[in-house]
């Protein structure tokens, strides 16, 4: 344990997001306003900072001006009909949202569109939801919050110094192109006209003309990735060379301990993308040249859909949710001393995991439905991931080694039950440690 480290804030630990671009931003458009902006003198106010759905989330990041500014300019996008535009495949309402060139920016995944949520605009899903409820949705995650383990995932890593989420925040938006019920829409069609008709009277009075905006998660749009199935495939033919192949090892390292922290329910190999190329100027004459012969090339991965996290009990024995990556190559390969490096001096230290949990509780106690019982289990599974993988780290294991580790919980506060309990004291806090009982279905889990 380091209890020499100083504590710090989750904006110190900011780093970049992998490869994130974005197109200069354009402030002297003119056009139709966005549906979120005000009329008269409010247009001037920011747009999107309205509390529509009670939630304790604005647009303000004082502490990250980049984030700030490509929320600027996706804001200017949609006062400009350059509208977020649905990404087809998923089964909920997720958006591409563009800046005013019409270029990607981000992703954008509003609460009230999730599966769980009551605009979800997937209607299939939906149905399946309600004719085969066993089959749809995870019993292990609190309803609805998707938006906030999409948060989550991003806060853990950067927090973390992992640099593979996409910055992911909470945001509010609204467009014509999201999902609203009739009444939305008729109420936004009445203030409009009638603001158009009378513009002194009874403008000024209106808050809002335009549709209700939405809170939800903003992930940046990270450029020129393809997802990890189709690099995947490509490896198993023609692998990597050195030292790319030690690249990619150190980033495969970094999602294990992402997702093995957040005990993500969802990583397919769909949701993890890979970015490998050559730099700008050191592109091959010949268009001909082998793939795996080109200097310096890059390899970065990018852990996208992050949404089905932070379980406030270990999965069902039943349905495991196993994490895809463990039957890769990949993951028997003991962990690298790069990571444990990174990592061990900062989850040997109580303090600083505390200090996560008190971050992300500042997060997750924004959202309406809050329940901070809830929460306390979500901590408590976190724990227990964060002390086997503490563990799996110092025993030289590998990813494949840690997935099959007995599952644990540890709970703040309350005395051990069980015969496998055991108390850990630490700085004002009691902490009680169990194993799981049942071994999952799927061992690697
Ligand atoms: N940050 C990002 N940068 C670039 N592309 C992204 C990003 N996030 C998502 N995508 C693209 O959008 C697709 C869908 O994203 P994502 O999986 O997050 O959405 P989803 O609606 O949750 O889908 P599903 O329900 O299928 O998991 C991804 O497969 C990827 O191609
Ligand atoms: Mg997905």
């Amino acid at each position: 344990m380091n209890s020499e480290r100083p504590l710090r804030s989750v904006v110190e630990d900011i780093v970049p997001p992998p490869d994130v671009t974005f197109a200069p931003q354009r402030t002297d458009l003119t056009g139709p306003r966005s549906p979120t902006r005000g009329m008269g003198g409010r247009e001037s106010q920011p747009l999107l900072g309205r509390d529509h759905e009670h939630h304790d989330f604005e647009n303000h990041f004082p502490d990250d001006p980049v984030f700030m500014d490509v929320i600027r300019s996706a804001d200017v996008a949609i006062e400009n009909g350059i509208y977020p535009e649905i990404i087809y495949q998923g089964s909920s309402g997720s958006y591409f949202v563009k800046n005013a060139e019409g270029k990607k920016i981000g992703v954008f995944k509003p609460k009230n569109e999730e599966p769980y949520g009551h605009l979800n605009p997937k209607w299939t899903k939906w149905m399946q939801k309600i004719c085969c409820p066993c089959c749809f949705g995870r019993s292990c995650l609190v309803l609805n919050q998707g938006y906030l383990s999409e948060a989550g995932a991003s806060l853990v890593d950067l927090k973390l110094q992992l640099n593979v989420v996409p910055k992911t925040r909470v945001v509010k938006l609204a467009s014509e192109t999201f999902n609203y019920n009739a009444a939305d829409r008729a109420i936004s069609r009445t203030k409009k006209s009638l603001s158009e008709r009378f513009p002194d009277k009874i403008g000024r009075h209106i808050h809002r003309v335009g549709l209700p905006p939405k809170v939800g998660s903003f992930q940046m749009y990270v450029d020129g990735y393809r997802d990890a199935y189709y690099w995947l495939g490509k490896f198993e033919t023609e692998p990597l060379p050195e030292p790319i192949s030690t690249q990619f090892q150190f980033q495969f390292e970094r999602l294990v301990v992402l997702d093995y922290i957040i005990r993500n329910t969802d990583r397919g190999n769909d949701n993890w993308l890979i970015k490998y190329d050559v730099e700008e100027g050191e592109k091959p004459e010949t268009p001909e040249r082998d793939w795996t012969m080109v200097e310096q090339p890059k390899i970065k991965i990018a852990a996208i859909d992050n949404g089905l996290a932070f379980p406030f009990k270990h999965p069902d024995s039943w349905r495991a949710y196993p994490y895809y990556w463990a039957w890769l190559p990949q993951a028997k390969i003991p962990f690298s001393t790069e990571i444990k490096d990174l990592i061990l001096p900062q989850l040997s230290d109580m303090n600083f995991v505390q200090e996560l949990c008190e971050d992300l509780y500042e997060l997750f106690r924004k959202d309406k439905g809050f329940d901070k019982s809830k929460f306390e289990k979500q901590m408590s599974v976190m724990r227990g991931q964060i002390l086997n993988l503490t563990q799996a780290l110092r025993d030289g294991k590998s990813p494949l080694q840690l997935v099959q580790m007995p599952l644990v919980i540890v709970e703040r506060g309350k005395p051990g039950s069980g015969p496998f309990a055991e108390r850990v004291k630490t700085i004002g806090d009691t902490f009680t440690q169990s194993f799981q009982e049942r071994r999952p279905f799927f061992s690697w889990c």
